[in-house]
């Protein structure tokens, strides 16, 4: 082929040491006995380079002896990345990003024993943070997110998933999503919206669940997806806040104006939220701590990826991780998420939530990584645009600081991130470096 035809890079990594692609190896597990023992074996490439184009696509990842054939890459702004490790950008599939005050007296409180389920009975917990979402203007909530969203991508993330429910009227809805959609414009972050009026019941509706529920179907569902933001639909399926048959309206309500459905269920208590999810065709269920076998066998049979959030066990002080083992090893599709809120999880890191997620829940470095990755995707519905390094996909990836992808959960929130790039272009770098 003469090099006019070939696809012009943009952008062109070059000396990869090790690529965690976030895709399954082609044959055996290598030379790591561990991997036995993981539901994912990567396929780790060696000495690769990774190309970009149009429209931030990843051109070509292999190795630079066979780029020439390729791709041309005479125009490409190249970085050398001296042998270090690449992964997927990571992708957050689950945070409440987008709020407003702190909730620092209820973590002392529950330091003390007082336990998540009694704060939020007695006015605290999510209806404290709607008390304090409603008092600001969305230019303060935008700059205080902005500055959230940045901190994030010190951390590696380029993809996020922000979810209203702080505001729980129509008004203070409509401010948290217009809020999210301008994070999106701005970038250079992903984000994707999703509607959660069924977060709390809000103090004016206390003892009226039922007129608030009817409220969040008949006035800010159709209300929300004429705004045109959010993407996906969710609930918070558990006592004390919505039924399973409660979810299932809002959220067929949800489907019937495009919104995909995802759940928070079976957090505290296993009520059926998980199977409604997998019932519905849900893009993911989440938390998933007080999961049933039932729930497991639901969610290996249908598409619906469970989305464990780690962070909020620890962060709650609480001991009942959620089965992770036993889902993999049932064949359901795990991700990982922060779920990044100022109550139960103010945790930003994803490397961190490995750490906890390989230590806690016994996940294996890999089925961890991918949980943030190429699995995390699939919780978002996004399988075709980002969270592996391939041909076609968006050329979102970060460098780190060091050469083997299980150095990741290791470093226990030491900051690895060395350069992020999104759609090819370098979006951070770091200032300081670290021992590799
Ligand atoms: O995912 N579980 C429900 N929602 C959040 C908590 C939000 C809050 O306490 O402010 C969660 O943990
Ligand atoms: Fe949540």
């Amino acid at each position: 082929m003469s090099e006019q035809s070939l696809p012009r890079a943009t952008h062109l990594v070059t000396g990869i040491g090790q690529a965690f692609t976030g895709r399954p190896a082609d044959g055996a597990a290598g030379d790591d006995p561990t991997l036995a023992r993981s539901s994912f074996v990567p396929e780790l490439l060696t000495d690769v380079v990774v190309a970009a184009g149009a429209r931030g696509r990843i051109l070509y990842v292999g190795p630079e002896s066979g780029l020439e054939v390729a791709v041309d890459v005479s125009a490409a702004d190249v970085y050398a990345a001296d042998g270090r490790l690449a992964t997927p950008g990571l992708i957050d599939a689950h945070t409440h990003l987008v709020f407003a005050g702190r909730r620092h007296e209820e973590y002392a409180l529950r330091c003390l024993g007082t336990t998540y389920q009694e704060l939020a009975e007695a006015g605290g917990g999510i209806r404290a943070s709607t008390r304090a979402f409603r008092e600001v203007d969305a230019d303060t909530l935008q700059s205080c997110s902005r500055l959230r969203l940045d901190a994030l991508l010190a951390h590696g993330t380029t993809t996020i998933e922000i979810k209203g429910g702080y505001g729980l009227d129509l008004e203070n809805e409509l401010k948290a999503l217009a809020v999210t959609g301008a994070l999106a414009q701005e970038g250079p972050q992903r984000v994707e919206g999703t509607f959660l009026g069924a977060h709390a019941v809000p103090d004016e509706y206390q003892g009226r669940q039922a007129d608030y529920v009817d409220r969040v179907v008949d006035e800010m569902l159709p209300a929300v997806a004429e705004q045109g933001i959010a993407r996906f639909c969710d609930v918070f399926c558990e006592a004390g806040y919505f039924s399973v048959a409660e979810s299932e309206r809002i959220l067929e309500a949800g489907k019937a104006h495009g919104l995909l459905p995802k759940i928070h269920s079976d957090e505290f208590e296993a009520l059926g939220g998980t199977e409604l999810a997998a019932r519905l065709g849900a893009a993911s269920a989440d938390h998933l701590t007080a999961i049933t076998d039932g729930g497991i066998r639901a969610l290996a049979a249908s598409g619906t990826v469970g989305v464990l959030l780690p962070g909020t066990t620890l962060f709650l002080g609480k001991q009942d991780y959620a089965p992770a083992r036993r889902m993999l090893e049932a064949g359901v599709a795990v991700a990982l998420a922060t779920d990044f809120n100022p109550g139960s999880s103010t945790f930003i890191s994803l490397p961190v939530i490995t750490t906890i997620a390989c230590s806690q829940l016994k996940m294996h470095p890999a089925e961890a990584l991918a949980g943030i990755t190429s699995v995390a995707a699939r919780a978002l519905r996004l399988e075709q645009e980002t969270g592996r390094l391939e041909a076609g996909l968006a050329a979102d990836l970060v460098l780190w600081e060091a050469d083997d992808y299980r150095m990741i959960p290791y470093a226990a929130g030491h900051p690895l991130v060395h350069r992020v790039f999104i759609g090819g272009v370098t979006v951070w770098k770091s200032v300081s470096g670290i021992c590799r």
